[in-house]
């Protein structure tokens, strides 16, 4: 692989435990203020010394990022329409000159694969990719499926070796039974989304059973910046994803940090 290309992978995905928690704050690109980030800069402030990466769109790096944090930023750069029209109809829209502009690590697209609009996400993950190979930039591609279709190890993996054999350097998927065919099967780190809130022990029993079963890390957005506790939530992410903690134990520090913190 080309030097740039992997030592940007390197500053975000730890070469001493291999893995990355990689904060995800780029919701805003089609749902607007989303629950947890309408005031982004004092959410995100407190979480920044425990994110290895950040995820984010350029608008709000600009805006409620400090320049002179040492975290690598995961640029989105695809997006198009919101959550009120058909979501699969994603195009660039980030130039790729202002990502080098704005000292991005990584960039990052969405994919939908079994969608209206698949074939453009699908163009736009070879383009980006072409790009970054060139530049040294790796691309993350992010798998959504079609409406319709289940979030399961079939599809979620027929995405995630798609983004693989395309071109991307890191494939960000859900977690879902059997997730080891889908880490088996793509050779490329796999990060997992957090989805939809859910209680903390869950979510933290979900990244370690990722870890477990091949993962990377974790990409986590409303499991971390909605919980009851956010600051508390990343240090128990990190613990099961750099430490391999069991859930329960990750669950014990999420609650004594955040008794300690009150
Ligand atoms: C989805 O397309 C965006 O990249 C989201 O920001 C991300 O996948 C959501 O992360 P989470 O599901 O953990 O909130």
């Amino acid at each position: 692989m080309d030097w740039g290309i992997q030592n940007r992978l390197s500053r975000m995905i730890k070469p001493k435990s291999g893995r990355i928690v990689m904060l995800a704050v780029d919701h805003g690109y089609f749902q607007g203020p989303t629950t947890g980030l309408q005031d982004l800069k004092s959410t995100l402030d407190p979480l920044l010394p425990y994110a290895d990466t950040l995820m984010i769109t350029r608008g709000m790096l600009r805006n409620c990022v400090d320049p002179n944090i040492d975290v690598p930023i995961m640029l989105r750069v695809s997006g198009g329409n919101s959550v009120l029209t058909e979501l699969s109809n994603e195009d660039l829209t980030c130039d790729m000159e202002d990502a080098i502009r704005l000292n991005a690590c990584g960039i990052t697209l969405s994919i939908f694969v079994g969608a209206e609009y698949e074939h453009q996400t699908l163009v736009n993950l070879g383009k980006l990719a072409d790009w970054g190979n060139k530049h040294g930039v790796p691309v993350m591609a992010v798998t959504a499926v079609g409406r319709d279709m289940a979030r399961d190890a079939r599809f979620l993996g027929l995405a995630s070796r798609m983004a693989a054999e395309i071109g991307a350097h890191i494939v960000k998927t859900y977690y879902c039974e059997d997730f080891k065919k889908i880490t088996a099967a793509t050779p490329v780190p796999i990060v997992i989304a957090g989805g939809k809130k859910i209680p903390e022990k869950d979510a933290l029993r979900m990244a370690a059973n990722a870890v477990a079963d091949g993962a990377a890390g974790v990409d986590m957005g409303r499991n971390i910046f909605q919980s009851g506790d956010p600051v508390a939530m990343i240090q128990a992410v990190r613990s099961v994803v750099h430490e391999n903690s069991p859930p329960d134990k990750a669950y014990q520090m999420y609650q004594d940090l955040s008794a300690s913190q009150k």
